[in-house]
């Protein structure tokens, strides 16, 4: 899939981490989006959509600042349980010319925002239990309007070489303090066909890695 936005727009974006004078931010942020397919793959599902965006574990907001990049206008929230991640996702807000963005910080384990419309969970399912997990993907559901989507990007259990590799690399970013939390359960196919099916959603999975090494997978769950 090619890229929708500019490489001026990424340098854009990561030139809003670089304000904050934090060097490794703008390097991580220009990597990250020029190198992880999510981005692009979640903005093709949202093309054309007016419903606002929930973003669930939104990290420093680079999914709704690429998103404007990309030209999609609806509201955006982002939510996380990491302060430093929402004062800096907050903080390039200030410094940018983007309007609609909202960031706050809460437990995704505890209770959601309100919303209706898409609901956005990349890469936060293994830090949770799969009882959590199963309750994070109903309550997701409950929020997903006719006609809109939950798009989760998570690496799924398997025996793979890629699944171990994952594994390692979620250790890594615990051990040097990116993560708050430290993996605890990946979850499988079945999960999301039971939970989002019962939740009256239509459920498709489909390989994620691009040019990295992980078993990440794209699941999208609709409502019509
Ligand atoms: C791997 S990062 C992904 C960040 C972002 N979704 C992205 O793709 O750029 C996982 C994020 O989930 C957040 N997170 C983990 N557990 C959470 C929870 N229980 N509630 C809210 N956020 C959580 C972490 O703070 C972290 O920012």
């Amino acid at each position: 899939m090619n890229a929708p936005v500019s490489s001026k727009s990424l340098r854009r974006i990561a030139k809003l981490c670089s304000l904050r004078s934090k060097r490794w931010e703008r390097c991580y942020t220009i990597v990250k989006l020029r190198s992880d397919p999510v981005y692009a793959a979640v903005t093709q599902e949202l093309a054309g959509s007016t419903l606002p965006v929930l973003d669930i574990g939104c990290g420093i907001g680079l999914l709704a600042f690429y998103l404007r990049e990309a030209g999609f206008t609806p509201a955006i929230a982002g939510f996380d349980y990491d302060p430093q991640k929402i004062a800096c996702a907050q903080s390039m807000i200030s410094r940018s010319d983007y309007s609609g963005l909202s960031f706050m910080t809460g437990d995704a384990r505890k209770g959601l925002p309100e919303c209706s419309g898409h609901v956005v969970i990349l890469d936060i399912l293994q830090f949770l239990t799969r009882d959590e997990q199963s309750a994070l993907l109903t309550a997701a559901a409950a929020r997903v309007a006719p006609g809109g989507s939950l798009i989760i990007r998570t690496c799924l259990q398997d025996e793979s070489s890629r699944f171990r590799i994952t594994v390692a690399g979620d250790w890594l970013a615990r051990l040097t303090f990116w993560m708050k939390g430290s993996p605890v359960s990946y979850p499988d196919r079945a999960l999301f066909e039971s939970v989002l099916g019962a939740a009256g959603l239509r459920v498709r999975v489909q390989p994620l890695w691009g040019v990295t090494p992980f078993n990440n997978h794209l699941v999208v769950a609709e409502r019509e």
